[in-house]
């Protein structure tokens, strides 16, 4: 009895044989190696610290790197993220290593971590282990004492480490922990450029609700992670686009509602690559004026169409008059013909403009035939007419615009930009072509800017994005006139990456990731942009921006359209009337001589 309590004695305190500890090291490495293959082990500890505490189990199969607290190696420059960081530690002083550790594993800090305790740790230390992992922004990291006995790291909600029975038994070592936060809050802070971030009227409710197509992505993605977003509207409206990204690279902002070209990111921030979309920087200058009436029917009808009708009116008529001559010869019965009739025919008129004409019971006869004819002319002609009228009256064509960056220099307009694409088209652009083609710049913040197109201000050209349906084209598609026109002749750079802006090492990295290129693949990133596009263009409709004159849908003609027409006919008409009284007057008259 005595003897089973010693040994139970000695089991809960742990006194474990060095083989056995190899053993366990041994397990410990294939188990790990097994469940995502382990490309190079990273051993690191005190300069002070001479034994190998891998001695034992040479040789082993993987190369090994090994430093000390006094070395940096910035290891992502040179190797992937798959190894394997053994920390050896003796003593409580020996938790600097963790910084050492962190320094070398700059941008990959999700890489597989395990601390060996060769002695066994009070609850303090294990405190600042935990605390030293949560600041460093670990995510895999499991600590084993010298009993063998195994804590895992949690780093959410709160940063905790847990004592793991079993290791070897459970279904992973080192599972993916970032695929659920556990409701972990995230400070979100919108930039307030529509569309990425808005504030949209849900016109259901009556009230006010975040919308926009970056807010709507990041939305699903912490909803989908478990994350709590604390949703921080900037306290100063005018809140910049640069300085929220600054904030979130110095760590204040966990989730910033925006965005930057991945060429030109913050050299500071994360080196992951969350897609938000794809784009092109290009300029939209004002459309040309509306041409007015006049000048549309000049444009379609030009001069061959009156030409034309002339011409088929000579024509007819000429041949009328020779068959005409012609019949009364072979009939030898001659009339006079006034000169007058000779030119104006009124039948070859009727016909061509497809009035009915008398036909009586000429039909086998030449003149029958001929009037066939005319009238059937008289139909196309009159169809072709209909369908210019017709594409007059429904589009509305407007004077040419500048076409690309000559013209643009040339016609002296200002180009209104925000300021951090104005510092990407800098670098992005040879000096001289700026100088050249874009002398007129006016810096304003990206907001302001939004509001000036919203406002359709063509006094200026407007520096923009352009992607698959943008809000640009969208909004645009919606309203009765063209305001603003884009044309590839002024795209400035395309084909550019638009990804979300992360603190370096963020926590958040490779879910963000990992969410983003699912969402992009699967078509949902522009979903989003669409949807709440309409959400802006339902909410600028009601508010501040009223000029837009919104139509949803095509126009298509209507009976008012043809005003004019109706205004000519029902003047024809009553001259018509007026006519006829005046020769039944005259006919009264007449015959009481
Ligand atoms: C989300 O986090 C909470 C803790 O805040 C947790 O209780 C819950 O189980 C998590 N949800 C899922 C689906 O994992
Ligand atoms: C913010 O807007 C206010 C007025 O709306 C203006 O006085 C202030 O200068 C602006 N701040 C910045 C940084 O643009
Ligand atoms: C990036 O960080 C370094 C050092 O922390 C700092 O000197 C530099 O100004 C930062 N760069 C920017 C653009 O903020």
């Amino acid at each position: 009895m005595r003897q089973i309590k010693l040994l139970v004695w000695l089991l809960v305190v742990g006194v474990v044989s060095s083989t056995e500890q190899l053993q366990f090291l041994k397990n410990f490495l294939e188990a790990v190696h097994k469940e995502r293959s382990i490309s190079t082990i990273l051993l690191i500890q005190r300069k002070v610290h001479k034994n190998d505490f891998l001695h034992g189990l040479y040789p082993i199969f993987w190369p090994i790197i090994c430093l000390d607290e006094t070395k940096r190696v910035e290891l992502v420059n040179n190797f992937n993220k798959d190894f394997l960081a053994l920390v050896y530690m003796e003593s409580e002083a020996d938790t600097l290593l963790l910084s050492a550790l962190a320094a070398d594993l700059n941008h990959i800090r999700d890489a597989r971590i395990m601390i060996w305790l060769q002695m066994s740790p009070s609850e303090n230390f294990l405190d600042r282990i935990v605390f030293q992992a949560s600041k460093q922004k670990f995510l895999n990291l499991v600590v084993i004492e010298n009993t063998l006995k195994t804590r895992r790291f949690y780093p959410f909600p709160q940063p905790k480490v847990q004592v793991i029975d079993k290791p070897f038994e459970e279904k992973e070592i080192y599972p993916a922990l970032w695929r659920n936060f556990m409701g972990k809050n995230a400070i979100a802070v919108p930039d307030l450029v529509p569309p990425r971030s808005f504030n949209s009227f849900d016109p259901k409710t009556g009230h006010r609700r975040e919308s926009g197509s970056i807010y709507n992505v990041f939305k699903a993605f912490t909803q989908r992670y478990n994350i709590t977003m604390l949703l921080k509207w900037p306290l100063i409206r005018n809140t910049t686009q640069e300085e929220i990204i600054g904030k979130s690279v110095r760590g204040e902002i966990d989730l910033p509602i925006t965005g930057q070209l991945i060429s030109f990111r913050h050299p500071n921030g994360s080196r992951s690559q969350p897609l938000l979309g794809m784009t092109a920087l290009s300029i939209a200058v004002p459309c040309g004026p509306e041409l007015p009436m006049f000048d549309r029917f000049f444009l379609f009808y030009g001069l061959a169409t009156p030409i034309t009708i002339t011409g088929y009116y000579v024509l007819l008529n000429t041949i009328e008059i020779i068959l005409g001559t012609l019949s009364d010869r072979i009939k030898r019965h001659p009339r006079r013909k006034k000169i007058l009739n000779l030119v104006l025919n009124l039948r070859v008129f009727s016909c061509i403009l497809s009035l009915p004409t008398p036909q009586g019971n000429r039909l086998r006869s030449v003149k029958g035939q001929l009037t066939m004819v005319m009238s059937i002319t008289g139909l196309i002609l009159s169809c072709i007419v209909a369908a210019q009228t017709s594409t007059i009256l429904t589009m509305k064509p407007q004077y040419r615009h500048i076409k690309n960056f000559q013209e643009l220099s040339d016609s002296n307009i200002t180009v209104v930009c925000n300021h951090l694409n104005y510092l990407t088209i800098k670098q992005q652009m040879d000096p001289k072509f700026m100088a050249k083609f874009m002398q007129n710049i006016w810096i304003v913040n990206s907001i302001e800017q939004m509001k000036m197109i919203f406002d359709l201000n063509t006094s200026y050209a407007y520096q923009t994005f352009s992607y698959k349906k943008d809000p640009f084209t969208l909004l645009q598609m919606h309203t009765t006139r063209k305001a603003f026109c884009r044309t590839p002749g002024l795209d400035l750079v395309s084909g550019l990456a638009y990804t979300a802006v992360l603190e370096k090492n963020s926590i958040y990295a490779l879910a963000l990731q990992d969410y983003t290129l699912k969402a992009f693949s699967a078509g949902l990133v522009y979903y989003w942009a669409e949807e709440s596009i309409r959400d802006l263009i339902s909410t600028v409709g009601r508010t501040q921006f009223e000029k837009l004159p919104i139509v949803i849908g095509y126009q298509s003609l209507k009976l008012q359209d043809y005003n004019v027409c109706w205004k000519i006919l029902l003047i024809g008409g009553a001259l018509a009337f007026c006519v006829f009284i005046v020769e039944v007057v005259v006919g009264l008259i007449n015959r009481r001589i």
